[in-house]
């Protein structure tokens, strides 16, 4: 147990200077095995350093969402514009066509559709996410919520050992609870978590003084979209994340909800790798929409 009489915040986080000696694209992986770096390499292009995930594992507490009604229909056609697709191996194996040779960021854990007492969360068998050739394995980290924190750590710890065994990077999820907090502070916490317990790539969501979220996490950190945004909104999020140092998205709803996903993910792209201003960005999915 750390002494807790004499934690004092961090403040002093280098914002203006690179991670020193490092020689692999990835922040914090230069002592990784081939392996992991491999799979890393699937997921962030190396020419920008960075990702377009398309999450649609929603449904694995919330059933059939808004815009993940047919996988078959919602998503498949999104496909070839993303980078990674994150989904759960039901949907994998039932929905996308191993042709399509995309890697998978395997949502590798699962809890109860409501919020119990019990610390219910598992992880699915390992062997499962080499069978499906997964490229990463997604697992939530529920930092501040007592009835979660335990078995949620503990499933990160256990699913990176296996993730360093086999190979197979980890990501570990942020999860934003209704009654948690929402800034800086506790996404930096989370995210250290993350990292601090073997994640190779955190996913955390943007917020004000995200920069030192970033700066202070050892790994790749990733923002997920949350709820849906008008499209102008949501370029300009992942504007603000990439520009503040985000290797990427992993958007759902602000792509799958949007009035044309596909237009929608092309812009998001357009600014995670070309470097699109929020307005260019805008324009793009304009001039993409309905084609
Ligand atoms: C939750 C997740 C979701 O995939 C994540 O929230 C991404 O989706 P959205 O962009 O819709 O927020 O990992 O645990």
């Amino acid at each position: 147990m750390a002494d807790l009489d004499d934690l004092r915040e961090g403040s002093d986080f280098g914002l203006d200077k690179e991670v020193a000696g490092q020689s692999f694209y990835l922040k914090g992986c230069d002592h990784l095995d081939w392996g992991l770096k491999d799979r890393l390499s699937r997921i962030f292009r190396k020419a920008s350093g960075k990702t377009v995930m398309l999450a649609f594992d929603h449904g694995f507490l919330m059933g059939p969402t808004s815009g993940l009604e047919r996988i078959d229909l919602n998503i498949l056609p999104l496909a070839e514009h993303a980078d990674c697709l994150m989904a759960t191996r039901g949907i994998i194996r039932a929905s996308v066509p191993p042709t399509y040779n995309k890697p998978v960021c395997l949502r590798s854990d699962a809890g109860t559709t409501i919020l119990t007492d019990m610390n219910d969360n598992v992880v699915i068998d390992v062997q499962d996410a080499v069978k499906l050739n997964a490229s990463a394995m997604a697992i939530m980290l529920a930092i501040g919520d007592p009835k979660m924190e335990a078995k949620t750590v503990a499933n990160l710890v256990h699913t990176a050992d296996l993730g360093q065994k086999y190979g197979i990077p980890v990501m570990g999820v942020t999860a934003v609870g209704k009654d948690m907090a929402r800034d800086a502070r506790y996404f930096s916490l989370a995210s250290r978590v993350c990292a601090e317990n073997g994640a190779n790539i955190v996913k955390t969501y943007y917020c004000e003084g995200f920069s030192n979220v970033v700066a202070s996490c050892p790994v790749p950190i990733v923002i997920a979209g949350g709820k849906k945004l008008p499209e102008s909104e949501a370029l300009e999020l992942a504007y603000n994340a990439v520009n503040e140092g985000a290797a990427g998205v992993d958007m759902g709803r602000n792509v799958f909800q949007s009035d044309d996903p596909v237009a929608m993910i092309q812009a998001v792209s357009g600014v995670v790798h070309d470097g699109l201003t929020p307005p260019q960005a805008f324009e793009k999915f304009e001039d993409l929409k309905g084609q």
